[in-house]
């Protein structure tokens, strides 16, 4: 049985790291519900029904919110302080402090969600927040920064593990990009709206390097971090080769910072800027792989685990959706391939097998290992892990294939000309030929959701058959 001792529990800061893991599930199923409502409206309009509050257009950014920084951002939370606090075998800095962390997160998750529905936006992908909701992400972020890295200060192990390097790089590049991207001036201090310090070209390839670093730093650095840590755990087994790990630490962060204009090839910017972002982002391969590699080899000699454990067969899946992603990425960033992919549905299918695949798979892996040892208790029901495992693989073949498919059609048909030299097609004709597609993708979403309600399902009744009481010495040493 998975137990944690009386000294164990007082020296580490457990009831944190549980409020997180619970709201990481609160907000993936609260998240993906709103995925699969606006991939159906896409399917069928008349689920708009015309009332602004849940239309697409505002119901998109609750989702892309709900999932980042609620279901992604409270996976973060709930596993670094889990990792920072014993691989440094030191309890949480701060006192109260990442308590306060934990509120304010909510807060804002709350007020993004709020603002979006009811039509305040900054107009900035991913961070539609208003001014006074990026403020309070300010303040939250500087005393989660000196949460983690005051555990690190006061670490009794000499070594910081790999893992907290990319929880570290994570913490000061969202910090970096948040602050850039969001300066802006408030019309004045009674309105929600605000003027963005930069314009034109500038602004894009602000928000852009803003966007593509969210989805290098938060999306992927931070989620190494997780894999650093669990798959070794999990496999009960050391990383395959740390200098492997620190190579691809410098070696990624160094290059994720070029590569964000590649969001805006065949735009005003100038062209050396969208070559410049190709060239690194085709250099992106390596690190990344190097990642995949290394962690998918930590297994090597323990193969059979794919075979007789399901959490494991989460995190190696979510590195092989991580290899895919970060392979399809250089070659949708080439020019050429972008001048076919850019406007279409094969974006949209790129995001989610990184997202589904990578992000969404490492998360459940982490918390199918980490949530019964918090209850010191065992899984409920390894059968449903290995039911979720399955819904959601075919959750996201159903969402991704759906999306190729769709995504290249458009961009043929967009491009495809006459004997005349016509356009071939109208706008709605490529429409017209996307429908099976969207409600295929959104079947997709339909099994990918019912695996995370049964995943909320399993763990409320792990949660309810464990204790968060520290069990005594005693018990620990006899399970
Ligand atoms: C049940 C699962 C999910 C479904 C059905 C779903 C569905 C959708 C739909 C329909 C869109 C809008 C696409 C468009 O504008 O054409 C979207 C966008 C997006 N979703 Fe999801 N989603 C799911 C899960 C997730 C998860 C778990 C994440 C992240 C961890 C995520 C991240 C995103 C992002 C970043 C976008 C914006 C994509 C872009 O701008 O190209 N989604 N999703
Ligand atoms: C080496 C790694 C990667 C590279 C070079 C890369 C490159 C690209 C490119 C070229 C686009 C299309 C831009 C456009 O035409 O608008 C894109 C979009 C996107 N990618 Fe990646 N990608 C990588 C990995 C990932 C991973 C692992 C994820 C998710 C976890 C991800 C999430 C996204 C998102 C959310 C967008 C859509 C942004 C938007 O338009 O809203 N990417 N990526």
């Amino acid at each position: 049985m998975a137990t944690v001792s009386v000294a164990a529990s007082e020296q580490y800061n457990y009831d944190i790291v549980r409020k997180f893991a619970i709201m990481t599930l609160v907000w993936g199923a609260v998240g993906m519900l709103v995925g699969v409502y606006i991939a159906s409206e896409l399917a069928f309009p008349f689920l708009n029904f015309d009332i602004p509050y849940i239309t697409f257009g505002r119901l998109r950014p609750v989702h892309t919110g709900a999932v980042i920084f609620g279901f992604g951002g409270s996976a973060l939370f709930a596993t670094s302080y889990y990792i920072v606090q014993r691989t440094c075998q030191a309890r949480l800095f701060g006192g109260g402090l990442s308590t306060f962390t934990f509120w304010g997160w909510q807060t804002i998750i709350v007020l993004a969600a709020l603002g979006d529905v009811l039509g305040y936006s900054q107009g900035r992908e991913y961070a539609e927040m208003c001014w006074p909701i990026d403020l309070l992400i300010e303040v939250v972020w500087v005393a989660y920064l000196a949460v983690f890295v005051g555990t690190i200060m006061k670490r009794k192990q000499e070594h910081i593990y790999v893992a907290n390097w990319f929880y570290l790089a994570f913490i000061l590049a969202t910090a970096l990009l948040h602050t850039f991207n969001n300066l802006a001036v408030p019309i004045s201090m009674f309105s929600l709206e605000s003027y963005s310090l930069f314009s034109g070209a500038q602004d894009a390839m602000t928000q852009w390097w803003y966007g593509h670093n969210a989805v290098g730093f938060f999306l992927t650095a931070a989620f190494l971090g997780m894999m650093y840590y669990f798959v070794p755990k999990q496999a009960g087994r050391p990383v395959y080769s740390y200098r492997l790990s620190i190579v691809h630490f410098w070696a990624l962060i160094f290059l994720y910072m070029w590569a964000g204009t590649h969001h805006l090839h065949w735009t005003a910017i100038p062209d050396w800027t969208s070559t410049l972002a190709a060239t690194f982002s085709i250099m992106l391969l390596l690190p990344s792989w190097g990642g995949m590699i290394n962690g998918i080899m930590t297994l090597s000699g323990a193969w059979e685990k794919l075979r007789t454990d399901p959490v494991m067969r989460f995190l190696i899946v979510s590195l092989s959706f991580y290899g895919m992603s970060t392979f399809e990425g250089p070659m949708m960033s080439l020019k050429d391939v972008n001048a076919l992919s850019h406007y279409t549905d094969w974006t949209v299918g790129h995001v989610h097998s990184g997202a589904l695949g990578w992000v969404a798979m490492i998360s459940f892996g982490s918390l199918y290992h980490m949530i019964p040892r918090l209850w010191n208790t065992n899984m409920y029901s390894n059968k449903l892990i290995n039911v979720h495992f399955w819904l959601a693989t075919i959750g996201i073949l159903l969402y991704i294939t759906a999306m190729w498919i769709s995504g290249i059609m458009q961009g043929l048909m967009w491009r495809a000309f006459d004997d005349f030299g016509n356009l071939q097609y109208s706008f709605v004709e490529s429409v017209a030929a996307m429908h099976p597609f969207y409600v295929m993708r959104a079947l997709g979403g339909v099994f990918f959701l019912s695996g995370m309600l049964l995943m909320c399902y399993n763990m409320f009744k792990t949660i309810k058959q464990g204790s968060a009481e520290p069990q005594t010495d005693a018990v620990a040493a006899a399970a």
